[in-house]
């Protein structure tokens, strides 16, 4: 019998991917040490940085240099440019593809304000002309898969993502993700499978379907219900770089040894050291309490770990608490053996 369509390869141009679940771009997350941990534990299809300002790269400001340098561990990297410009998003494509991209996306989804007071993120689907040249420069710049991230629309109502979807795909993209909610939708609506059916209907390129996959069921049902051709997790991983291995062995039928809480904290350690590495050990320190409050989810005693990551003001201190919290959860059982 076949393998469960999510456990096929997947070609997108010149770059074939492995299997067809992905780590969704998060900005102020998805920074190389984070795509480590996700590559190392999980292996997904493809990573994704943050998202990069065109303009800013195009400039070479040091922030979005530390956007695009890659570690030389981690698997194949789409770069996510947002910007509004063809002129600076085809550059700024060049300019990934030396530094080692291995595709281009296209932010047609972010709806923080100081992205979408300049027309980019979700506010370029209020502009369907504009996004197709986007797509377009973005297609001429580079020989490398091109694809844009995109909602149901940018509106409560009109939603207009299969009519952007064929602008996409006519402005020569190879790939579309759909993330099934609207621009002015927050995370705690369930995600809109028929809307993102709808739009996969609508072209012939393969689409990626996104939002609330954490699991083989939730992913299966996006997949079946919304006809996708793979799915792209975003939440489920922070925290949880373990989480495209746990998907890999459910949709294999194979059984799954989480790992153990000693071994979420080591993860969490190596973790912050790379973060240190790039970026210095305050910025480390202040960066490494939000994203330890995800690798506590479920930890006994993960009140007072979040609580104690208010006293943690430096490396040292932040790597006690956490040897203390994961270690000694860990530690029953074994004492005095
Ligand atoms: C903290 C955070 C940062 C995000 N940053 C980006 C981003 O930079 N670019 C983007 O296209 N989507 C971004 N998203 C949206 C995710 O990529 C994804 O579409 C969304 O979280 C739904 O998927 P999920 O239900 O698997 O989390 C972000 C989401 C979160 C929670």
């Amino acid at each position: 019998v076949a393998p469960p369509l999510l456990l096929q390869p997947l070609r997108i141009r010149g770059l074939r991917l492995a299997w067809r679940a992905l780590q969704a771009p998060l900005a102020g997350y998805s920074d190389r040490a984070f795509r480590l941990m996700c590559w190392r534990y999980g292996r997904p299809g493809l990573l994704a940085t943050e998202m990069i300002s065109a303009r800013a790269a195009v400039e070479g400001t040091r922030r979005q240099e530390e956007y695009m340098a890659l570690h030389p561990e981690e698997g194949p990297v789409q770069f996510q440019l947002w910007g509004t410009e063809p002129d600076a998003l085809a550059e700024a494509a060049r300019i990934c593809a030396d530094r080692g991209a291995a595709a281009i996306d296209l932010n047609c989804g972010c709806p923080v304000r100081k992205v979408t007071a300049s027309g980019a993120g979700v506010a370029l689907m209020r502009d369907p002309p504009l996004l197709g040249r986007c797509v377009a420069a973005l297609r001429r710049a580079t020989d490398l898969p091109v694809s844009a991230k995109i909602r149901l629309g940018p509106e409560r109502e009109g939603w207009n993502g299969a009519a952007v979807a064929r602008l996409v795909e006519d402005a020569g993209a190879d790939l579309l993700t759909v993330h099934g909610r609207h621009g002015r939708e927050r995370y705690a609506t369930p995600v809109r499978v028929e809307a993102v059916a709808a739009i996969a209907e609508a072209v012939s390129l393969p689409v990626i379907g996104n939002g609330d996959v954490r699991d083989a069921a939730s992913a299966q049902a996006l997949v079946r219900r919304a006809g996708v051709d793979g799915v792209m997790i975003g939440r489920g991983c922070m925290g949880d770089p373990w989480v495209f291995d746990r998907l890999r062995a459910e949709l294999s039928g194979e059984a799954w040894e989480p790992p153990s809480l000693a071994e979420r904290g080591r993860v969490l350690l190596e973790n912050f050291r790379l973060l240190i590495m790039d970026m210095g050990e305050d910025r480390a320190v202040r960066h490494v309490r939000k994203l330890a409050c995800y690798y506590s989810r479920g930890l006994p005693g993960a009140r007072s770990f979040r609580l104690s990551l208010n006293r943690c003001g430096t490396a040292e201190a932040f790597e006690e608490s956490v040897r203390t919290h994961f270690h000694g959860a860990a530690a029953p059982g074994s004492a005095g053996a």
